[in-house]
């Protein structure tokens, strides 16, 4: 069973990322060859949660491509603000676009659009769930400019808990040989147990650290993330971790001359803004290389009709996931899709446990 969906990282395989990062190198050494690729193409970037990059380099993406644009990027512009539900909207644009890139702050969001969808569906984040095209960044930047995706030793530090983008980063690099992780964070903001386990199944090394000065000695990648203020309960709760890990020149001194620096951004206070400088700090030509690896995902979706990504087996369970974060809360239509995950029914929307 395949589909045209980018959900989760986790339905393409090794094979397939490599694939996207040879097209994406081979569009930065000829981008001429690209411009009318996708004539004629329409893309809907649906965006319910604000985004500088994702929106706009997956737009920029397709205009490379000599395609055409359409979307929102605030809901309460369009009949969402009326009460029209996610299904409605998405039989609706399927019908008007060839591709639809989705953000919203609910988890479970784009796979829930990719049921109603005629058209192939990317996720760009669904809450603190995932955002697999933020790891085609990384991976394609990783590949520009250490040459490897394997035999790295990766520190990602800051909010692990709510941070999409280093769980699908650590789902995915876990996959290839002898990578080992050092997560660097609070107690409260550490990764939620089910990344450990795939550490484990994958037997990646990692260790947890809550000093960036010392973590920082003998990393091959420092991967920062911001502090997630709006995944808090509370600003009190987020004014006590905003500004535990800063990253500056100081404990820049320790790292290894060849480490690189990437952040997904927006940064906030996590870097200063003096190792902007550094030549190994890398994130505003990361934010470029994305650009580069969403068109060659565009292409791969809509021209490739090798380039089907996996998909889970699923049954309708009786019980209803109970995340107050999973779209199946809002949107009382939705099935109660599970897959079964070592004896136990998980949500096939947000991966949380339902029994
Ligand atoms: N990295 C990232 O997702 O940035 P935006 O929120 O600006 O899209």
């Amino acid at each position: 069973m395949g589909n045209k969906n980018l959900i989760d990282l986790e339905a393409m395989s090794v094979e397939q990322i490599e694939k996207l990062v040879k097209k994406a190198k081979k569009i930065m050494q000829s981008p001429a060859d690209y411009r009318h690729a996708c004539d004629g193409k329409i893309l809907a970037t649906l965006f319910y949660e604000p985004s500088t990059r994702t929106q706009m380099s997956f737009q920029t993406a397709m205009l490379k491509l000599g395609g055409r644009t359409i979307g929102f990027d605030n809901p309460m512009n369009s009949s969402v603000a009326k009460g029209e539900n996610l299904k409605d909207t998405i039989c609706v644009i399927s019908g008007y676009a060839d591709i639809i890139a989705i953000r919203h702050p609910t988890e479970g969001t784009a796979m829930a659009a990719s049921l109603y969808s005629e058209v192939p569906v990317i996720n760009c984040g669904d809450g603190g769930h995932l955002h697999p095209t933020q790891t085609l960044t990384d991976i394609v930047t990783l590949s520009c400019e250490k040459g490897r995706l394997d035999n790295l030793k990766i520190g990602v530090c800051g909010d692990l808990l709510n941070g999409r983008t280093v769980h699908s980063l650590i789902k995915a690099l876990s996959k290839y040989e002898n990578n080992s992780f050092v997560l660097i964070s609070t107690p409260e903001l550490s990764v939620p147990l089910y990344i450990i386990d795939i550490l484990e199944k994958h037997h990646c090394q990692y260790e947890i650290s809550n000093s960036l000065a010392d973590a920082v000695k003998d990393l091959d990648m420092l991967y920062m993330t911001r502090i997630q203020r709006e995944r808090f309960r509370s600003p009190e709760e987020y004014e006590a971790q905003k500004n535990v890990f800063v990253l500056d020149r100081e404990k820049l001194q320790n790292a290894k001359e060849d480490m690189i620096i990437l952040h997904p951004l927006p940064r906030v206070n996590e870097i200063t803004v003096d190792i902007d400088d550094d030549p190994r700090a890398l994130y505003f030509k990361q934010a470029q290389y994305g650009m580069y690896g969403r068109m060659a995902l565009i292409l791969l979706l809509l021209q490739d009709e090798d380039f089907i990504l996996s998909e889970r087996e699923t049954t309708v369970s009786e019980h209803r996931c109970r995340n107050p974060k999973c779209i199946t809360q809002s949107e009382d239509y939705l099935p109660n899709l599970s897959y079964e995950k070592l004896g136990m029914q998980m949500c096939d929307f947000c991966d949380k446990r339902i029994n």
